[in-house]
């Protein structure tokens, strides 16, 4: 590791450029240099980077490892031992692929109302992971802002475990600035080397993994993973505001649209409860949000519920109701608005009393069986 780290002057000869808020850029790199780099943070050589004031860096994730070594966490042997398994990896075996990091920001977003898009289709399940059933597909980062979130200190959800065991994802700390609302980080080619069971807590690093996924023709693994951060809500009824609404449906949006790319090479999103665990989200809301946001994006969904049985049914039999009532986005989003009006508004409680999928079906039903004139004012 010292030579790895060492050999940063041969190994990346010019200095690397800074994905910055407002820019739309890619940085290719070997996954030898994201190795030396990996192995600096690990040394913490990386100066100025510490400083906890208002500093050239504030405005941009940890990158060196020295929270790693600090306190008495149990978590933390077990993300050292995971890093470890990449450094024993890289330093035997010289890894000879390449990583690219995409900061992509988007200026325009559909008109959400307005929206004639269909439903996606959907596989919804209770079974399975993001990382381990989501090959080929595009797979969602729950991200922080500060993308990585606290890979480099305590944290160990979704994002700092996928940070661990596709450890080249830490290299994005050192490059990207703080995303703004209108932004996502796109990393393709990261490879997975250890394996884990538990999950927070519970977390324990298993195994080295050998990654067999193909490559692609610029040595890349054929893994696409965007990080997109969630809005992280303090008070339960703040998500269903118009405002918030419109966030998530946009930073989602980012995500998952690749401008330029024809709608149909787009593979699916492998995603699930994105915002619903530390960020505070309701699950139901944000599967519909990501359904929406796919849509518009042309892209299908796979959706891993993490082992809730009852969210997969919900969101399963919610969405077959709405292809069968032939509601489009615009539709859906319109029963958002009026969710927020007639039962979030002047909620005086912490939670409304009428469910948002029940609001859905009453409201819907209702309208299929309403006489024309009846009609005329539902719309209105
Ligand atoms: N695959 C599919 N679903 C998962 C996985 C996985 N590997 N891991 C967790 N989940 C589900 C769980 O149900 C979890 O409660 O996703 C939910 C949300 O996970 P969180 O990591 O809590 O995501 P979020 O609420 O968006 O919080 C983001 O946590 O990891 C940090 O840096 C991140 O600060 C950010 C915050």
């Amino acid at each position: 590791m010292v030579k790895l780290a060492l050999s940063l002057p041969s190994i990346c000869t010019q200095p690397i450029p800074l994905l910055k808020q407002k820019m739309n850029h890619s940085i290719t790199m070997s996954q030898e240099q994201t190795a030396s780099l990996l192995a600096n943070a690990f040394f913490c050589t990386f100066p100025r980077r510490n400083a906890k004031m208002k500093s050239e860096y504030s405005s941009y994730p940890d990158i060196n490892f020295n929270r790693l070594f600090e306190g008495r966490s149990p978590r933390k042997p077990e993300k050292l031992k995971t890093l470890f398994c990449y450094f024993r990896r890289v330093t035997e075996k010289k890894p000879t692929g390449l990583v690219t990091f995409t900061r992509q920001c988007l200026q325009e977003f559909p008109e959400w109302e307005r929206s004639q898009k269909k439903m996606p289709r959907l596989h919804v399940t209770y079974e399975g992971t993001i990382e381990s059933n989501g090959q080929g597909m595009l797979q969602v980062d729950f991200a922080n802002r500060f993308v990585g979130g606290g890979v480099t200190g305590a944290g160990l959800v979704q994002e700092e475990i996928r940070f661990l065991i596709n450890p080249e994802l830490i290299v994005s700390r050192l490059i990207t600035e703080v995303l703004d609302h209108n932004e996502c980080l796109i990393i393709t080619g990261t490879e997975q080397y250890s394996e884990y069971t538990g999950y927070a807590e519970t977390y324990q690093w298993a195994r080295s993994h050998e990654d067999d996924t193909p490559r692609d023709e610029w040595q890349r693994r054929c893994t696409e993973i965007v990080a997109i951060d969630a809005f992280h809500f303090r008070r339960f009824l703040d998500q269903f505001t118009p405002e918030k609404i419109r966030r998530e449906l946009n930073k989602a949006y980012c995500g998952f649209s690749r401008p330029g790319v024809p709608p149909h090479h787009l593979p699916a999103v492998a995603t699930g409860n994105w915002g619903c665990g530390a960020f505070g989200g309701d699950s139901r809301l944000k599967a519909l949000i990501q359904i929406l946001a796919a849509a518009e994006a042309g892209r299908d969904v796979v959706y891993f519920t993490f082992g809730d049985a009852e969210l997969m049914r919900d969101i399963y039999n919610m969405h077959t109701f709405l292809i069968e009532r032939g509601q489009v986005v615009g539709d859906v989003y319109k029963l958002l608005l009026r969710y927020y009006n007639e039962e979030c508004r002047c909620c005086s409680t912490s939670r409304p009393e009428v469910k948002l999928y029940s609001f859905i079906y009453n409201v819907v039903e209702s309208y299929i069986n309403a006489t024309d004139d009846e009609k005329l004012c539902f719309d209105d």
